[in-house]
């Protein structure tokens, strides 16, 4: 299945890095919510959801972790760790994150406010639900 990475531009210098995110210019949606998972326990799984709207975009700013992202029909299983690069993704995928580091935290950017409505919380209901939207 297709993955798109969003590579962030990183103003480095002799001081460090710094990398912007504006909405609707490196990242193709207006932000509505951000959040972060961080302070992840060892052997910790999260996710295991997709959403019938809403899209999202990930970046570990710190650390690294896994995610598998499932659209139905194929699987694919990725490494999060560089605070240059943004996982994008689209509804309907489902999502489960793992391999947390100790120092993990996970920024997530997100195109609308949380509503537990737009969770699909059960593989199943999932399954049937992309098959019924092809
Ligand atoms: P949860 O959906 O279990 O997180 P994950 O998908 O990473 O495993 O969310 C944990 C709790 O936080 C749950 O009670 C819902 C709440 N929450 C919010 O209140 N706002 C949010 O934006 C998010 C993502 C979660």
């Amino acid at each position: 299945m297709d993955v798109n990475f969003i590579n962030f531009q990183s103003h480095g210098d002799q001081r460090g890095s710094l990398v912007s995110i504006e909405r609707n210019k490196n990242i193709p949606f207006d932000v509505r919510r951000i959040y972060y998972i961080f302070d992840t326990k060892s052997g910790v799984h999260r996710g295991f959801h997709a959403h019938k709207k809403l899209k999202q975009i990930a970046v570990v700013l710190k650390g690294s972790c896994r995610f598998i992202l499932d659209n139905g029909s194929e699987k694919v299983d990725l490494l999060l760790d560089s605070a240059e690069k943004g996982l994008l993704i689209e509804s309907f995928i489902w999502r489960e994150m793992y391999q947390f580091s100790e120092d993990c935290i996970l920024l997530v950017i997100a195109d609308s406010e949380y509503d537990e409505d737009d969770y699909i919380r059960n593989y199943d209901e999932f399954k049937s639900a992309v098959l019924s939207n092809i």
